[in-house]
């Protein structure tokens, strides 16, 4: 698929929680490899604590991360 075909990715912040992640988006580690993405939609950590970074377990909500508006 080229990159013209590809659906335009909308990421969305969680109050409290993750970014959301829907559409194409290739995700890359610092050094450029690529991450495998299992859905359509992912949910990345922005919390920090998460145990699948770069993806969220749920973590953010036992530890009471917070974020503002
Ligand atoms: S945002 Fe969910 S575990 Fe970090």
């Amino acid at each position: 698929m080229s990159d013209l075909n590809r659906a335009a990715p909308r990421i969305v912040a969680c109050p409290n929680g993750p970014l959301l992640v829907r559409g194409e988006l290739d995700l890359v580690t610092p050094e450029g490899d690529p991450i495998e993405r299992k859905r359509r939609t992912i949910a990345l950590c922005r919390c920090g604590v998460s145990s699948i970074k770069p993806f969220c377990d749920g973590t953010h909500k036992a530890i009471g991360f917070t974020t503002t508006e």
